[in-house]
């Protein structure tokens, strides 16, 4: 018998429904080098599904996907349904009820991808973020009082769980074996003077656990300088959910364009369907016109494959990316070139096979 995967894929709206596809393209290409096979299970959950529908998903949307091995999104998200709705009617309603509680973004600077930052290159910036994201400063206990008055009064409530804030430790600490072995904590302990001396406690204690792996902590705010200044001293970054939010915009801005960047919704009990994803959105400003980088896709697609523990095809799906790039291969629009979606995505599985 061999490896078969089934995936869930939701394409969502406007680029989503261009890039996915390129994205299938070369996961298929991995598939067929590195001998297993996937299922793909399309859904049409998107904007256009509310229109008809009056929802962005059926009420069991949750549980069709349970199943899956993993989840491959493209962008939810168009103008005729508030962004607030479209993304907590589904992307949340999945991050929640999934338990998907780290989000996981790689910066790292390909070959032939120019930095933003003068005179870096691929081996000064590869680091990952890895967010909290089940609770935290995202929560909505809280209140108004004496609202529309002078006396207005607002009340918005942080919430840290030791369970929570451990496991994502945990998480960081285990990702940095993997990886150069060091986790850099993001926190404001000089300000926030309850929760985040409590998160440099926790910090403390789970580092003890890992003895192997050097232990380091920054103000956010001197973190976000650092990023910049020196994103070659990052391996793995993380913080609660809102410092994580930040960052994880900020680490990938650093690493090139917003074409290119993938992200990981991991639930790491792995009781449930895993959800990988471009971080852009669904580009309604060039959607339709077959323009779109599918690199931020296809790389999503790499991160899917690592976690279902196909690592040489994910390695194999990255190099075939910065050979592309690195190598004159056709490019988009975004990165400087003049190549549409498919031809850009078709070089990539052709680089891969
Ligand atoms: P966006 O990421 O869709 O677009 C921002 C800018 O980047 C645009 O100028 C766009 O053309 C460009 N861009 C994005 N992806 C690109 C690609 N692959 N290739 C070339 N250029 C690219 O963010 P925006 O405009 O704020 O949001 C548009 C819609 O997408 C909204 O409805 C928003 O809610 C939704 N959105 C959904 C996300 C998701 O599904 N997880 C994430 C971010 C936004
Ligand atoms: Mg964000």
């Amino acid at each position: 018998m061999g490896r078969n995967y089934d995936i869930a894929v939701i394409a969502g709206d406007g680029i989503g429904k261009e890039v996915v596809p390129e994205g299938q393209r070369v996961v298929e290409a991995a598939a067929r080098r590195f001998g297993f096979s996937v299922d793909w299970k399309e859904h049409d959950w998107s904007c256009d599904y509310y229109a008809r529908h009056g929802r962005m998903m059926p009420e069991d949307g949750v549980e069709q996907v349970r199943g899956s091995h993993a989840i491959f999104l493209g962008a939810v998200g168009w103008p005729n349904v508030p962004d607030h709705i479209s993304t907590w009617d589904l992307i949340l309603r999945l991050r929640r009820e999934l338990n998907l509680y780290v989000a996981l973004r790689p910066a790292r600077l390909l070959k032939g991808i120019t930095s933003p930052l003068a005179g870096r290159d691929a081996k000064d910036i590869d680091f990952v973020i890895v967010r909290e994201n089940s609770e935290g400063e995202y929560s909505s206990a809280g209140g108004i009082l004496y609202q529309g008055t002078p006396e207005e009064l607002v009340i918005q409530e942080s919430v840290f769980s030791r369970r929570a804030t451990d496991r994502i430790l945990r998480y960081a600490f285990e990702l940095a074996r993997t990886r150069r072995n060091k986790v850099s904590l993001a926190t404001k302990s000089n300000g926030i003077k309850i929760a985040m001396p409590y998160w440099d406690e926790r910090f403390a204690a789970v580092a003890a656990e890992y003895p192997d792996v050097e232990a380091n902590k920054f103000h956010i705010d001197i973190l976000t300088a650092h990023f910049v200044n020196h994103p070659d001293w990052f391996d793995v970054v993380v913080g609660s959910n809102l410092f994580g939010d930040i960052l994880s915009d900020l680490g990938p801005a650093v690493a090139g364009s917003i074409g290119i960047a993938p992200s990981g919704n991991i639930d790491p009990t792995r009781t449930n369907p895993s959800m990988f994803e471009p971080v852009h959105g669904s580009a309604p400003d060039i959607a339709g016109q077959g323009i779109a980088n599918p690199i931020g896709q296809i790389w999503a697609g790499a991160m899917m494959l690592e976690h279902l523990g196909e690592l040489e095809a994910a390695r194999a799906i990255e190099t075939a990316i910065e050979t592309v790039l690195s190598q004159g291969g056709p490019r988009t629009r975004d990165l400087g070139g003049s190549a549409g979606t498919i031809e850009a995505g078709k070089a990539i599985a052709d680089a891969l096979a």
